[in-house]
């Protein structure tokens, strides 16, 4: 696992008095994944990209189902850029045909582990058959506390900001908002993420040290961690591992830890 400079972080948060009682061994609130390398892991066995993009998929329940016992509450995955259209053809529709029989498949059981799914995304380029069954496992799950998954499908953070101004220039164009009264938490209560705090965490697997337009606005504080395995083996004691080791940093938020 390539952890950058993790060694320097555990020495420093061993050192550093907590700022309370608890802090020193506080999880990550909110994690967020960049699941990547199902390509990549695919190719290595000579198998189509497809084949990796199934396994990769295989893999969300085991993490979301770990997420309650190390005190996660959020959970967000990327699954499609807006970005990834740029793919052959095969490729994006093998990946919308395996979304809509991923959700179809896993809605049951989703339901009824407590896990609470939202989508984010901008939804007008999908097919209204993965539309109707995004809208119906909110719906499903709406009232589901035990976790919560948000899967982010044809997002993209640029997408979404701009959507998000598009939007807010149509209530001050309206009148119902005044340029003046704009300002951060106005802009957040526009995107797609408005009703999530932010990421504390965000993991990215396949050694790709690059967001890639995930969250831009909502990690501005997070802490980051790059692994080298590739999402498809990416397990959930790997997540914990990750997850345990999110509780020595430092996080200032440009102040200072004293
Ligand atoms: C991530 O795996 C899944 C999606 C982007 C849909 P990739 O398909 O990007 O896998 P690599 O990076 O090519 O190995
Ligand atoms: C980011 O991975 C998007 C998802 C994991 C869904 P990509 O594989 O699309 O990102 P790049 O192209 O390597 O930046
Ligand atoms: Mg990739």
């Amino acid at each position: 696992m390539f952890t950058r400079s993790s060694t320097k972080r555990q020495a420093k948060g061993a050192e550093a008095a907590p700022r309370d009682p608890d802090e020193g061994h506080r999880g990550p609130r909110h994690v967020a994944v960049i699941m990547d390398g199902n390509g990549r892991w695919a190719q290595a066995r000579g198998r189509p990209r497809l084949f990796g993009h199934h396994a990769g998929a295989k893999r969300v329940r085991e993490i979301v189902n770990a997420c309650p016992d190390l005190g996660v509450e959020y959970l967000t995955v990327f699954a499609f850029s807006t970005e990834n259209w740029k793919r052959t053809q095969a490729e994006v529709s093998g990946l919308m045909s395996l979304f809509r029989r991923y959700i179809s498949k896993e809605a049951r059981a989703l339901r009824d582990e407590g896990v609470r799914v939202r989508f984010i995304g901008d939804r007008v380029r999908l097919d209204a058959k993965l539309i109707a069954l995004m809208d119906e496992l909110e719906s499903l799950t709406e009232h589901n506390e035990r976790i919560n998954l948000t899967i982010a499908l044809n997002y993209g953070s640029r997408d979404e900001v701009s959507r998000a101004i598009k939007d807010l220039a149509g209530d001050v164009a309206k009148g119902t908002l005044s340029p003046a009264d704009v300002d951060e938490e106005t802009l957040t209560k526009y995107l797609d993420t408005r009703v999530l705090p932010d990421p504390d965490l965000v993991i990215r697997t396949s050694g790709e040290a690059r967001i890639s337009n995930f969250l831009l606005w909502q990690s501005a504080y997070a802490e980051y961690e790059f692994v080298d395995t590739l999402w498809p083996d990416f397990t959930k004691d790997i997540f914990a591992g990750i997850v345990g080791a999110y509780g020595v940093r430092d996080r200032r938020f440009g102040g200072t830890s004293t």
